[in-house]
């Protein structure tokens, strides 16, 4: 019994990192989080068309730059994995833009509809956040030094995204959100 449980135990130490089960999942969510960003290059632009706040049209203008920067990032991670750069349909960000839309529908232009964006895109800074957290503790446990620093960048990105939009909201949006009638 004991002899079983070391004989697994060293199998398991011997595995190439590239052909892991953490770098499988690591590739698989590559994919996911490709798809997410490449959808989101379609998605804020409509955000921008919708919004009334001039800060908030800053704010997601900037970000579009930046998630176009994001898309680039992970081809660049692909390469660095020998691997082409491959998209799979994102389930969680399909969810996140489609309600988007529904929520900028269901609002009255102005600052309700703003309120509205901002709760939106936060979600999907969130979602982005905790999926490129996870990717780069998942490239530091298979030593990719350099996607780690690729991967790390970006998450940076999207937690400032996030504080910009907070601060948008609470400094105007929503106090105006607040003040007018439905
Ligand atoms: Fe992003
Ligand atoms: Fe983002």
């Amino acid at each position: 019994m004991k002899e079983t449980s070391n004989t697994t135990k060293e199998k398991k130490t011997h595995t190439p990192m590239n052909s892991s089960q953490l770098m499988k999942l690591f590739v698989d969510e590559l994919k996911d989080i490709y798809w997410a960003e490449k959808a989101l290059t379609k998605a804020i632009p409509e955000m921008i068309e919708n919004a009334s706040s001039l800060e908030l049209i800053n704010a997601l203008t900037l970000h579009l730059e930046e998630t176009h920067e994001h898309v680039e990032r992970l081809k660049q991670v692909f390469e660095l994995l020998g691997q082409k750069p491959e998209t799979k349909p994102c389930k969680a960000m399909q969810g996140l833009i489609a309600e988007a839309g529904e929520i900028m529908k269901s609002c009255e232009e102005g600052p309700m509809r703003d309120a509205g964006i901002i709760s939106a895109a936060q979600k999907v800074e969130h979602y982005e956040m905790a999926t490129y957290g996870t990717l780069r503790q998942f490239s530091e446990t298979l030593n990719l030094t350099d996607a780690v620093v690729l991967l790390a960048a970006t998450l940076q990105e999207e937690k400032a995204a996030d504080e910009k939009l907070s601060s948008v909201a609470i400094d105007t949006v929503n106090v105006e959100a607040a003040s007018e009638a439905v």
